[in-house]
């Protein structure tokens, strides 16, 4: 059997990685409309995609609400799933909530629930919240260094796992002849006490039907790839060339061989945004309509709110690589991006507007197919995370058009094998060896 791509769709609104993406004359105003959200994940599920993917923040930033950029409006990710889970079977929900600033308990109940809910369809983006203005949210949480954020997750996670299996699997009879609910012998206190935290359980909860929800990490530091070798099962990147993608998925089959497990355990998906037309020209114009749809001051504050200083004081004709710490996480992207090209703040900040360094992909559906085919068999990823252009309706194209020829092509399936997230993405038909 040929090794098949994951896919996943991001969704958020008013904007994914295209800062106009609220813009565009396709796009409905969807930020309280519950039925948008729902028929955005019903077209994915339709396309027979792994999951949906929500962001979280959990911080205000003036600019981005501005303009309506990512980080400027954000619900509660996990109620946002649970909407879309009532008015979907199969597709995997994935919520980010960070492992920072939310207890183990809190994590464990919440993202439980989801998952049984779902019948086993919960994903856990993990992300751990880097020191800032999120802190000041959160008086009660002790403000980590750097560089213990992933010591202190360990413990989150440790603590987490050892909730959601304090439950055997057959620890509820339900005998209406007995009486008895549940044979409390299978079920087991947690008893998790780390340097940072300790929480007792068990949980109030049964196991789900995957036992716990998949896990989704995503960091840019070493120490972030080595956290999510020890447990991620899916791995989310945003990386606008193609052998940063290659020198990541190696490096986190790596970090997951260090940490014993087997390196086909976990899967790199990549975010890319394909910008489908019926001819290449068509798609080309599409692509300069998305970049018209941006805010020269949008791009400046997109920009300086990712690389983490206020570029609008600067020349915007000034070498960007003069002024951006290479240090740090998201510049390290475009840090590594303007290497390669060289580019006034100007130029980075549409550039880096237009889709926060998520790749373009541009074309009619046969080059598009071909590139997102080209990157999975070369080994640079296992799949794709897709951006949208417009919503809800942004990935119909894509859906219409794309799917079949990879489902052609024996690289994506044309029908859901499993019943929950885990079984869909780790089934053995879809091997990742190579
Ligand atoms: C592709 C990608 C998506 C991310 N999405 C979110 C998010 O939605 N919410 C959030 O708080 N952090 C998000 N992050 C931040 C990371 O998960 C991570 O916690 C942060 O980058 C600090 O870890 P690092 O030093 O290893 O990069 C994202 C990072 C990457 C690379």
């Amino acid at each position: 059997m040929t090794r098949q791509m994951i896919l996943g769709a991001y969704m958020v609104f008013p904007s994914m990685h295209s800062a106009g993406m609220w813009r565009h004359s396709y796009s409905e105003n969807a930020f309280e409309d519950r039925v948008l959200y729902e028929r955005y994940a019903q077209a994915a599920e339709r396309a027979k995609f792994d999951l949906i993917l929500i962001p979280e923040r959990v911080h205000y930033v003036d600019g981005h609400t501005k303009y309506g950029l990512l980080t400027g409006f954000q619900h509660d990710p996990t109620q946002l799933a649970a909407v879309v889970a009532s008015v979907t079977n199969r597709i995997g929900l994935g919520v980010t909530l960070s492992a920072s600033f939310n207890s183990p308990y809190n994590l464990a109940r919440t993202l439980g629930s989801l998952d049984i809910l779902s019948g086993g369809r919960a994903a856990w983006n993990i992300v751990m919240t880097a020191p800032g203005p999120a802190n000041d949210n959160f008086p009660e949480v002790d403000r980590l260094p750097r560089e213990e954020l992933y010591e202190r997750g360990d413990e989150v996670l440790e603590a987490t796992t050892a909730l959601w299996s304090s439950w055997d699997g057959d620890a509820v009879l339900a005998d209406r002849d007995s009486g008895i609910y549940a044979d409390t012998s299978k079920i087991h206190a947690a008893d998790y006490k780390g340097k940072y935290l300790s929480v007792q359980g068990p949980l109030t909860l049964p196991q789900s039907p995957q036992g716990r929800p998949v896990f989704i990490q995503a960091g840019e530091s070493a120490r972030g790839r080595e956290f999510g070798g020890r447990w991620a099962d899916l791995v989310f990147a945003i990386d606008p060339l193609e052998e940063d993608l290659r020198a990541k998925r190696q490096a986190i089959r790596g970090y997951a061989e260090e940490a014993g497990r087997d390196p086909d355990s976990v899967r790199l998906v990549a975010a890319v945004q394909p910008i489908v037309g019926e001819t290449t020209s068509i798609a080309k114009e599409r692509q300069e309509y998305l970049r018209s749809l941006i805010h020269p001051d949008a791009a400046i504050e997109w920009v300086s709110h990712s690389a983490g200083l206020d570029l609008s004081q600067f020349d915007p004709t000034t070498p960007i690589n003069d002024v951006v710490d290479q240090g740090k996480g998201p510049s390290r992207r475009l840090a590594r991006l303007i290497d390669a090209q060289d580019l006034t703040i100007a130029e980075a900040a549409q550039l880096f507007a237009r889709n926060d360094l998520t790749p373009e992909i541009v074309g009619s559906p046969q080059e598009v197919a071909d590139e997102l085919t080209h990157l999975f068999e070369s080994g640079a990823t296992d799949g794709f995370i897709l951006t949208a252009t417009h919503f809800p309706r942004g990935l119909d194209d894509f859906a219409s058009s794309v799917v079949p020829l990879l489902q052609d092509r024996g690289v994506f399936r044309r029908e859901y094998t499993g019943t929950t997230l885990r079984s869909n993405i780790f089934d053995s038909t879809r091997t990742s060896t190579r």
